[in-house]
């Protein structure tokens, strides 16, 4: 049930932006300095190396990123079980390194060869029975000084970037922070602290902790002693660069995450409350929550938006059902309004006012 729910929360968000527009869905946007980890963390979440990461600037649009489980294939005949769909490529990516390469291409297509950033969102869903259901957005990483052919006010566009999707009421936060930095200096909590004062919708993730100087630790910071933030922190240690150049495999990855917290002298206390499966798990009962509580308000601008369309629909007469050009018109229109049906009769049984 509440798989299904966010899997059509996933359908209704792909129709509307394929006619252009725009619904307010509730999302996971991933916020943070350059390097600081953003992408690797999303890709411990997925479960696959898909993303061009390292370091630099690297990635420079918006990845509106979908997590849909599928169920394990009982059949060995069944294969493709894990596979990728761009919204802008009529293709199904079952090659990871592939997805990788479409979406530096797409990068460079968009926001050229150098190190430009473009506000245009590469759309990119991923099928796997190893995943959770989420909808996961990378940005760009927050940085101060141009680089390359980056105009001089590149912190301000990137800032702007990002504030576009964590400004959202109903966008939830991951502030992501290395943890051989000065939290103080933290640019995602900064930022993150703008846009949700009272930290309600923001979940601090803790990266790098091998990294820290011998003798220092974050426990304080990881149980809460330090920054304010109703949904708390949680450490992760992700691949190194030296891992990432040996090719280790994320398998690999989280044993050795699992051990590094089972086993450290400061964390083996509080090992069950951190690590990427426990990151994962606790962001998909978020969006849950999440979108339960949003539900009024979805059905609400459904009921106006499905209201509207049906007056242009009635506006165009005949023409809209014979004409060639509104035909298609019409296709949408039908489309919305199954999705529409289906999506509020999933959350309570009753159907929307639209004939
Ligand atoms: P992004 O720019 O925020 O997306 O950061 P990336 O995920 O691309 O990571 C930047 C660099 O930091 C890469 O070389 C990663 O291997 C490295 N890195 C990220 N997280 C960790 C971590 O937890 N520990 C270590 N040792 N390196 C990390
Ligand atoms: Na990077
Ligand atoms: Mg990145």
């Amino acid at each position: 049930m509440d798989a299904d729910l966010i899997r059509l929360v996933n359908q209704l968000q792909d129709t509307f932006a394929n006619l252009g527009g725009e619904l307010d869905m509730p999302q996971l946007a991933v916020v943070g300095s350059q390097s600081a980890g953003k992408s690797s963390v999303l890709e411990t979440i997925v479960g696959r190396d898909f993303l061009p990461r390292g370091s630099g600037i690297v990635t420079r649009r918006p990845l509106v990123l979908q997590l849909i489980h599928t169920p394990v294939p009982d059949s060995p005949t069944q294969t493709y079980s894990e596979w990728g769909q761009f919204l802008h490529i009529d293709k199904r990516f079952t090659d990871f390194g592939e997805i990788r390469r479409e979406i530096e291409q797409e990068t460079f297509r968009v926001a050229g060869q150098n190190k430009g950033i473009s506000k245009l969102p590469i759309h990119l869903r991923i099928y796997s029975p190893n995943v959770l259901d989420l909808t996961l957005v990378d940005l760009p990483g927050l940085t101060k000084i141009p680089v390359g052919d980056q105009p001089g006010d590149i912190e301000r566009q990137i800032r702007s970037l990002v504030v576009d999707y964590i400004s959202k009421p109903n966008c939830v936060i991951l502030a992501v922070s290395g943890a051989n930095v000065d939290l103080a200096n933290s640019e995602a909590l900064k930022l993150a602290r703008q846009v949700d004062p009272q930290g309600r919708r923001t979940i601090g993730v803790l990266t790098k902790l091998d990294l820290m100087d011998a003798g220092t630790n974050a426990l304080d910071i990881l149980t809460g002693r330090v920054y304010p933030l109703k949904l708390g922190f949680i450490g992760v240690v992700n691949r190194s660069q030296a891992d990432i150049n040996a090719e280790k495999s994320l398998a690999d990855a989280h044993e050795a995450e699992d051990d590094f917290f089972r086993t450290h002298p400061a964390y083996r206390n509080i090992a069950h409350k951190n690590g990427t499966r426990y990151l994962a798990k606790t962001l998909n009962q978020v969006l849950m929550n999440h979108i339960r509580d949003k539900l009024p308000d979805m059905k609400a601008r459904l009921n106006t938006l499905m209201g509207q369309a049906q007056q242009e629909l009635n506006s165009f007469g005949d023409a809209a059902i014979y004409g060639d050009k509104n035909q298609q018109g019409s296709l949408i229109l039908r489309l919305m309004t199954q999705f529409a049906r289906d999506f509020v009769a999933s959350i309570e049984g009753t159907s929307v006012d639209i004939s």
